[in-house]
Order: structure tokens, then sequence, then C-alpha cells
């Protein structure tokens, strides 16, 4: 979910270029709370992509409701949670050697920490961390966060540890109003729909998340809408499969192209983005309401995995290389300037020299404003790991991975500068990370760009010229505040 290349922890959502499965840092949401009378502090680390955050936000705000204060300090608390990644074993290793860190020290010097694991990692690895390894004292899955609280008071109780990886058909957290501990009062993640039917081969998402559900439409609206009176400039709706999104709302069913439209006219200063897309879910309709909706993003990030038909269906992706590429062209016809990134995946089995060229040509031909790009990982259960060898040697997937991310950063490199001298409007979402004298946000169409502070503020649409670029940001100086209703006349 952020990020490049092969970056296995979240990518902080202030600097992202993307909106995917990025990745550099693992992330502390960024408030502190006191704990109520007699009840302890907790200290709550995400790995993965912005669905996690996201998860940990609405799990901050479950334990908050009883009572949990929230630290920023891990030495401050009482109970540690990790929420973590399974996407690729790189991720479970940082997460494990989170975990024995965090034993040590209750082992050594606070015997009454509690450990408590979140999220994808929870159902796979719940007997090895709980068992043979011992690393834990809490076991929670991605739809059991509303039994935390019971299973924190049954551990902290009994000394045992206490367990829940049950997977639902239903809960969405529909009625849980996340806290925004996470966010800079700017722009906030919205959850629409959890886990995944696709069963890519390569992907462990639909045994970790469990089955396809989405949220009523009118809870999304609610807290949408909410959103606006509080301020925020943008939502990005949030799901693994976003644009799947289909529910029935009094006998008629609404898919994701419907919702958007809804979200679009609560107001019109919210910008709306999401993350993260199938192509085969992505409709005519959809593009139309791109078009059609000046604050809906020309922006998709619209995962290819592959350039090569064969390995495409191989990967069981549904769709092969002319039908996406048919896709992009469609989607630009439709709407002009609309920007692409994607997810590669390199060294996937059985991949051949022929094969990977596809994929280098594939990006060629679509020209990706940005990637995220990784070495193929076999995970467990998957159709790949039960059907196919991972036989391409690790230092040949390397290489591969090595001439994707390389073909991109010069893309990424040209296209940015061919912005330069033109006018965008910039969502300002705070300081730039490298100086107090300079404001960071994104344009329409996602990309980055850093220029001189001024009197321009956080949570402002400001009208930038683009004066030079490196391959990840714009660089450039405001020229007046605007409003997103004044662009789009
Ligand atoms: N190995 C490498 N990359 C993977 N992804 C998912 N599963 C794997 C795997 N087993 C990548 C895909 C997906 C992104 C979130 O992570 O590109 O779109
Ligand atoms: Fe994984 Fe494919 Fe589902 Fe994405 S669409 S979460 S890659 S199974």
């Amino acid at each position: 979910m952020q990020p490049i290349p092969d970056l296995d922890i979240l990518q902080p959502t202030s600097s992202a270029p993307d909106l995917a499965e990025g990745i550099d840092a693992p992330r502390t949401l960024g408030q502190e709370t006191d704990a109520r009378d007699g009840q302890r502090r907790v200290y709550i680390e995400t790995y993965g992509c912005q669905m996690n955050v996201a998860d940990s936000e609405l799990v901050a705000s479950i334990l908050g409701a009883e009572g949990y204060g929230l630290t920023q300090q891990e030495d401050e608390a009482d109970v540690v949670l990790i929420n973590t990644c399974a996407i690729r074993e790189k991720a479970e290793d940082r997460v494990r050697g989170r975990l024995a860190k965090f034993r040590a020290k209750k082992v050594q010097t606070k015997p009454d920490l509690t450990i408590g694991v979140l999220g994808c990692m929870a159902e796979r690895l719940r007997t090895k961390l709980l068992d043979q390894e011992k690393l834990v004292d809490v076991v929670v899955g991605p739809d059991a966060y509303r039994d935390l609280p019971r299973l924190l008071a049954e551990t902290a109780e009994t000394g045992q540890a206490a367990v829940n990886v049950h997977l639902s058909r239903e809960e969405t957290y529909a009625d849980l109003a996340p806290v925004r501990y996470d966010s800079n009062g700017i722009s906030a993640f919205v959850s629409i729909m959890r886990g995944c039917d696709n069963m890519c081969a390569f992907c462990v998402v639909p045994f970790t998340r469990g089955r396809e559900r989405s949220r009523p439409v009118t809870s999304i609206l609610a807290e949408c809408s909410q959103l606006v009176d509080l301020g925020y400039k943008e939502v990005t709706v949030l799901g693994q499969n976003v644009n799947s999104y289909r529910v029935d709302a009094d006998g008629h069913a609404v898919d994701f192209a419907e919702l958007l439209y809804r979200i679009s006219l609560l107001s019109p200063e919210l910008r709306i983005r999401y993350s993260t897309s199938h192509p085969k879910d992505c409709s005519d309709a959809l593009l139309h309401v791109h078009r059609e909706r000046p604050t809906v993003c020309d922006f998709i990030h619209l995962p290819v995995q592959h350039g090569s038909t064969e390995v495409l269906r191989r990967m069981r992706r549904t769709y092969t290389r002319e039908q996406y590429l048919d896709l992009i062209e469609r989607a630009r016809s439709i709407v002009p300037g609309i920007a692409f990134s994607t997810d590669i995946i390199a060294g996937f089995c059985g991949e051949t020299d022929e094969e990977h060229a596809e994929t280098l040509s594939l990006m060629e031909q679509v020209r990706y404003d940005h990637a995220f790009m990784f070495a193929y990982s076999e995970r467990p259960h998957t159709y790949a790991a039960r059907k196919f060898e991972d036989n391409v040697p690790e230092a040949v997937k390397k290489r591969r991975l090595a001439e994707i991310i390389t073909l991109q950063n010069q893309t990424s490199l040209d296209l940015n500068r061919q912005r330069i001298g033109q006018r965008y409007t910039v969502l300002v979402e705070g300081l730039s990370r490298k100086s107090d004298a300079q404001l960071c946000g994104r344009t329409d169409t996602n990309h980055m760009v850093v220029f001189d502070r001024e009197d321009y503020a956080p949570g402002e649409y400001v009208e930038v010229e683009v004066t030079g670029c490196t391959s990840a940001t714009l660089l450039g100086h405001a020229i007046r505040q605007t409003t997103l209703v004044e662009e789009a006349v």
C-alpha cells in the first residue's frame, strides 16, 4: 500500500505521491490521549497499506471508548499493538523482529506489558506467535476489532493468551466512527469495503482479510459529510478492491461509479480519490464520473502486475495485455489528462526474459506517472504456492526489478519535466519535509508539489506554476489562492 522499490511498510501520507501499498517506515498514530482512571495506555504501530492505517484508527476509537489512552511513545505504553502486513515475506519478517523486541522488554523489565498482534498476520501466524514463539498475548484478526477490549481484559485477568481471528462475511464497521488520529485534518481515509474475492495467484489478501463485503451507502455518505463539516478537503475511499464496491440500497444496486458520484454531491470543495482498484472493475460509467465531476480526481491507481498476457493468465488477473492497454486508451479518451500509477511484480513463477521484456514494453507504452514495484515473494496457501514453482532465481528477480525501477524513474522524470511551465491547483497538506519555509501538497493528478510558503496555509487550494522537478516531486511557485469551483469554471 506505498513507496518503492520493494518497501514493506507504510509510506507517510504527507509525502505520498501514491495511494497504494507503499511503504517506508511503520506508522504510529499521531496523537496522545489520556487514559481514564485505572485504564491503560496503548501504543499502536501500523505496517502495510492505507487500509491498515484506517483500521488502526478504528481500533484506537474502539479502545478510546473504553477509556484507554493513546501514546506515541512505545516506552510509555502498557499495551503495544502491532497492526501487521503479510503481503510479502519481508513485511512479515520486520513485524516479527519488532515483536521479539517487545517480548524481550516484557521479560526483562516490564512484566505487565501486553503485546498484541492485529490484522493480516493474525490468522496465519496465530499458532506460531502464541504457542511456539510465545511472542504475544493477544491476537486479533481484521474482522474482530470490536472484540479487542474484551480480549485485553481477558488476558490481563487470566495471564493467558486471548485470540479472535474469526473472518466475517458481514463486518464492515459501518456504524463506528473512526477517530482521525492519523490525519492532518485536511485529507482523510474512508473505508468502504473489505476483503477480496479475486484470488490473484500471488496474493495472500483473500486469505488474511476474507471475502468481499461493501459498507452501506448511507453510512459512507454520513461519514464523508461529517468530514466536510469538520473542514476536510479530501477523502480517499479505501478497499482492497475498491471499485468492485456494490450494495443493494432499497432494491436498487449502487456500484462504485454511483457511490463516487453521490459522494461528489456532498461538497464542491471536497476532492475525492480512491485506492486500490482492479482493471476488471474500471467501468466506462466510472470513467464518466471522473470526467463529469470536477472533484473526482483525474488519477487512477490501476495495478497491471505484468505486461505479458501469458503471465497475467498464470497470475489469474482475468485480463490480457491488450485489454489492459485498451482500457488505458479508453480512459485517456474519456478523461483527457488522466494520470495513472500501477503495481508491478518482477520474477513471478516461470517468468522468462521475453515475458519480462513485455512488462518493460507495456510500461513504455502506458508511461505511468508512478509505480510500486516488487520482486515476487511466494506466500503460503496462494494458488501460485500450491501450483507453481517459485523458480526465478533471486538474482534474476533483482536484476529484472532493477530494470523496471530504472525505466519507471526515467519515465516519471520525463513526464514531470513536461509539466514545467504548467499551472496546477494544489491542495496544501502541510510543511515540506525538508524546510519549514516551504509547503507541499498534491495536484488533482496526485503529483506532489513543493513551493515557497509565503502566506499560504495547509488546507488551502493554491494555484502553483511548476518551475522544476525531480522524478518524484514537482517544484513551483504559488500564483494565488483558489477554489475547486473557480478552477472548474
Ligand atoms: N509478491 C510480490 N508482490 C506482491 N504483491 C501482492 N502479493 C505479492 C507477492 N506475493 C503486490 C502486488 C499488489 C501490491 C499491493 O503488492 O503488486 O498489487
Ligand atoms: Fe490481492 Fe488480487 Fe485481491 Fe489485489 S485484487 S488484494 S492483488 S487478490
